[in-house]
């Protein structure tokens, strides 16, 4: 269980994450939607502890992930394993290589030194790429696949991180509508079949509502909308996209869109 308390982090005077408060219990698929610079990227990398909060706590199973450092601290940093929009693997190495990655935190400093990886893991990265169909690219360089392919390549490397939770931090952004089924399809697969509780930012509430069974919405660092997808109404909605509708437009007011997908496709542009 997944519980955040009171969450604040500030950058200067602005609370990029202000108060925030929810519990995930294992197992779920979490959306975390809200217009650009609400505040959702922040959230994720705190919960990481790539950022450190101001203020309040962050506890995984009743350890308080706040106060972790040293090794604990990077244990944990496996254990919540961060997917990027920009896949973040190491383009001049091999696909395999880039997945053994995520085992780094698992290996002792002289076998990561010398980057001699044991069998085992080597048959678990196998594994991994198998299960997002991707396992013939495994001795091809990362920079030579496609975007999608990369996607899942990072998807398997936090596979084998073994971790409690996936953090994605809007994972399909850079991707096509094909590309972006089958990313989200793996990282649904990492959810259902393996039971990992994944916490999504999205920018599409489209995806978000077909993908998430929870939606949380942020507005200015604030938790506005914690509930299933179903419950998230179109005034919800319009409260947590209009404004950026607006700012795109220059600060005049325009009439609402009329699909609510179209207003997240309005947030990516
Ligand atoms: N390292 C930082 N230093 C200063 N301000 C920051 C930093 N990171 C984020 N912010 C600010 O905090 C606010 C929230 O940013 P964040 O990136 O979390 O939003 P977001 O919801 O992920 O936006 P987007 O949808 O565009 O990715 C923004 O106003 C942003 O400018
Ligand atoms: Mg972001």
């Amino acid at each position: 269980m997944l519980v955040v308390e009171g969450l604040t982090c500030r950058f200067g005077v602005k609370a990029a994450v202000d108060d925030a408060s929810f519990q995930i219990s294992p197992g779920g698929f979490v959306g975390v939607i809200g217009r650009s610079g609400a505040g959702k990227s922040t959230l994720l990398r705190t919960i990481n502890r790539l950022v450190t909060p101001t203020q309040g706590r962050i506890l995984f199973d009743g350890v308080d992930v706040t106060a972790l450092r040293g090794r604990e601290l990077r244990q944990w940093r496996a254990r919540s394993a961060m997917i990027f929009q920009q896949f973040n693997l190491v383009g001049r190495l091999d696909v395999l290589t880039n997945v053994l990655m995520g085992r780094l935190a698992t290996m002792p400093a002289w076998r990561s030194l010398t980057q001699t990886w044991p069998e085992q893991d080597k048959a678990l990265a196998m594994s991994a790429l198998e299960q997002f169909d991707i396992a013939s690219l495994a001795a091809q360089r990362a920079d030579q696949l496609s975007g999608g392919q990369q996607q899942r390549v990072a998807i398997a490397r936090a596979l084998v991180q073994q971790p409690d939770i996936i953090l994605a931090d809007e994972p399909i952004a850079s991707l096509d509508p094909r590309n972006t089924k089958i990313v989200m399809d793996a990282l649904l697969r990492i959810n259902k079949h393996f039971g990992i509780t994944v916490l999504c930012n999205l920018h599409s509430l489209d995806l978000a509502r077909s993908y998430c069974d929870r939606l949380i919405g942020m507005a200015q660092g604030r938790v506005v909308f914690d509930g299933a997808p179903a419950a998230l109404t179109e005034h919800v909605a319009r409260e947590l996209y209009d404004l950026e509708a607006t700012e795109v437009m220059g600060g005049m007011p325009v009439p609402a869109p009329e699909g609510i997908p179209a207003l997240g496709t309005a947030a990516a542009a």
